[in-house]
């Protein structure tokens, strides 16, 4: 994969969060974990970098980790603004660049008001804010990695300016745009399109979709190849259901569908240090303890003989966590405890709150981030609930595989893909990876948990080695990370759209 010149192909992501940095969701997980992967696959053939912002939770997490924060020199020329710096940190593996951008980055939380990356009402110069992100990196990636990059590896609308960047400077630098959620498209009109590093030509051209701007658009129609994080929404946002006005654009470009893996070294259950005790396959007996330590966080009474049902997510439409409010009153009736933890839309929670209170004291509600919780619950519990309406891949199934935490989970995108449920003569016969709910719908999530606690009682060989049967499942980044590196491969030996066609 070396390119013209020899050494390691050079390749730079660029991203709005990354672990252990910064994190609202689970492109922060895809973002840390994915270059390490890369590195190792690549055995010496890749050169990997990050390109972040600087945001006081960069500060803070560095602080966390004893690592201080170091001033490359470099000192990127933006076409708008001034005094841009990027910093870096001393550590092993890929190395990790931090855009400071004063007035920029420097405000309380990444995205807005609402913490997170997928937020409706965001801070109002969000597209100028990333389009500055890919600026930089287009202008100090070369003085940064020491040499030409060779590839940009794009994640999300918060990068998607790099495209129309590489190509306003008439550089032939290949990109991949990897699509973590199609949903959200970077929109901007004319007043925010003034602060934006992009050529008028281009803000006017393909950068404009459906008669407004935006960032998506111009990087799905520019980057030389574009991917997404599973093989079942790569399919699906080719047509209309889930591309809406993208699919016919997505379409004749083409999408590569690689599915995320699950960071190892973060979620061992034998080495995890935000759980109360290890476990393991061979010896599940920890994962009580886990359980115990999540019910007793929520103030929920443990019955040993009842499943223990976990939620993990983003609390936004996407994510059907409304179809909880037909499970939470009749949890008495199923004979299940449920915990939910996920920060995000008030009008949600507050129903989620008012279900939970009706529940009799079977259900608790936390309404935040919190990221060692989030890991008691996920192993702790008997089954994660997943009920999404779209997922383009999805990573607390993985985990909750990785944990023996059975995944219920409607079976879209990524959780299609990873998650197998063969019927329950299939997991007698000793296949499957987890439980599917028929539909989208509160009755079918009820059903579904219904079949679950059945299953559970009625035959608890067949639960017990589908449990164990999941933690041993190659969940890591090995088999994507020599995807990408084909992908890397096709994109640097024949630049140009048509490497993939
Ligand atoms: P998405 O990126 O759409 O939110 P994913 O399943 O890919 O969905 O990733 C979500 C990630 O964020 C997972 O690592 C999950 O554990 C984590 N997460 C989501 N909500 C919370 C929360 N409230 N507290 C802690 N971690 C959370
Ligand atoms: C997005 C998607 C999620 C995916 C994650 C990482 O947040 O909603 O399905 O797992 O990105 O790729």
């Amino acid at each position: 994969m070396s390119p013209a010149g020899g050494g390691p192909l050079r390749v730079l992501h660029v991203g709005s969060e990354a672990l252990p940095w910064c994190k609202t969701g689970g492109l922060a997980d895809v973002v840390g974990a994915l270059p390490a992967a890369l590195q190792v696959a690549g055995a010496g053939a890749v050169q990997l970098a990050t390109l972040l912002p600087l945001y006081p939770q960069v500060r803070a997490a560095a602080r966390a980790l004893g690592l201080r924060l170091v001033d490359t020199g470099a000192r990127p020329r933006l076409r708008n603004r001034r005094g841009a710096k990027v910093w870096t940190v001393r550590r092993p593996g890929p190395a990790v660049f931090f855009l400071e951008l004063r007035g920029v980055f420097d405000r309380p939380t990444l995205y807005g008001p609402d913490q997170s990356a997928y937020a409706a009402q965001g801070y109002e110069d969000n597209v100028e804010r990333f389009a500055l992100l890919c600026e930089a990196a287009v202008e100090a990636g070369d003085q940064l990695m020491g040499g030409p990059v060779g590839l940009f590896h794009a994640h999300d609308w918060q990068a998607a300016a790099i495209p129309g960047l590489l190509a306003d400077r008439g550089r032939a630098t290949p990109s991949l745009l990897t699509v973590h959620n199609l949903a959200y498209t970077g929109p901007f009109g004319p007043t925010e399109a003034l602060g934006l590093p992009l050529s008028a030509a281009m803000v006017r051209g393909p950068y404009q979709h459906g008669g407004r701007g935006s960032l998506l658009a111009g990087g799905l129609a520019l980057a030389t190849a574009i991917s997404t994080v599973s093989p079942s929404y790569a399919a699906q946002i080719q047509g209309p259901a889930e591309g809406g006005p993208f699919a016919p654009l997505l379409a004749a470009r083409g999408v590569v569908g690689v599915a995320n893996g699950l960071d190892r070294a973060a979620w061992d259950p034998a080495r995890d240090p935000h759980l109360p005790q290890p476990f393991s396959a061979a010896d599940l007996s920890g994962k009580g303890a886990a359980r115990r330590a999540a019910l007793a966080h929520f103030g929920v009474l443990d019955a040993p003989d009842e499943l223990v049902l976990g939620v993990v997510a983003r609390l936004v439409p996407q994510k059907g966590l409304d179809l909880l409010l037909d499970l939470l009153p009749v949890l008495h009736q199923v004979g299940a405890r449920l915990l939910i933890l996920g920060e995000g839309d008030a009008g949600l929670a507050a129903a989620l709150r008012a279900g939970v209170e009706g529940s009799r004291r079977r259900a608790g509600l936390i309404v935040g981030f919190d990221e060692g919780l989030a890991h008691r619950i996920i192993a702790g519990a008997d089954v994660l609930l997943v009920p999404s309406r779209f997922e383009p891949c999805g990573l607390t199934q993985l985990a909750a595989q990785a944990t023996g935490t059975v995944p219920l989970v409607h079976p879209t995108g990524g959780l299609r893909d990873t998650v197998d449920d063969p019927g329950d003569e299939g997991l007698r016969a000793g296949r499957g990876s987890g439980l599917w709910m028929g539909a989208p719908t509160g009755a079918a999530l009820v059903a579904a948990v219904q079949r679950a606690v059945t299953l559970q009682r009625a035959e608890p060989a067949v639960w017990d080695a589908l449990r164990r049967r999941i933690m041993g499942l190659p969940l890591g980044w090995e088999a994507p990370a020599q995807a990408y590196l084909a992908l890397y491969g096709a994109l640097t030996v024949a630049p140009g759209p048509s490497a993939l066609a």
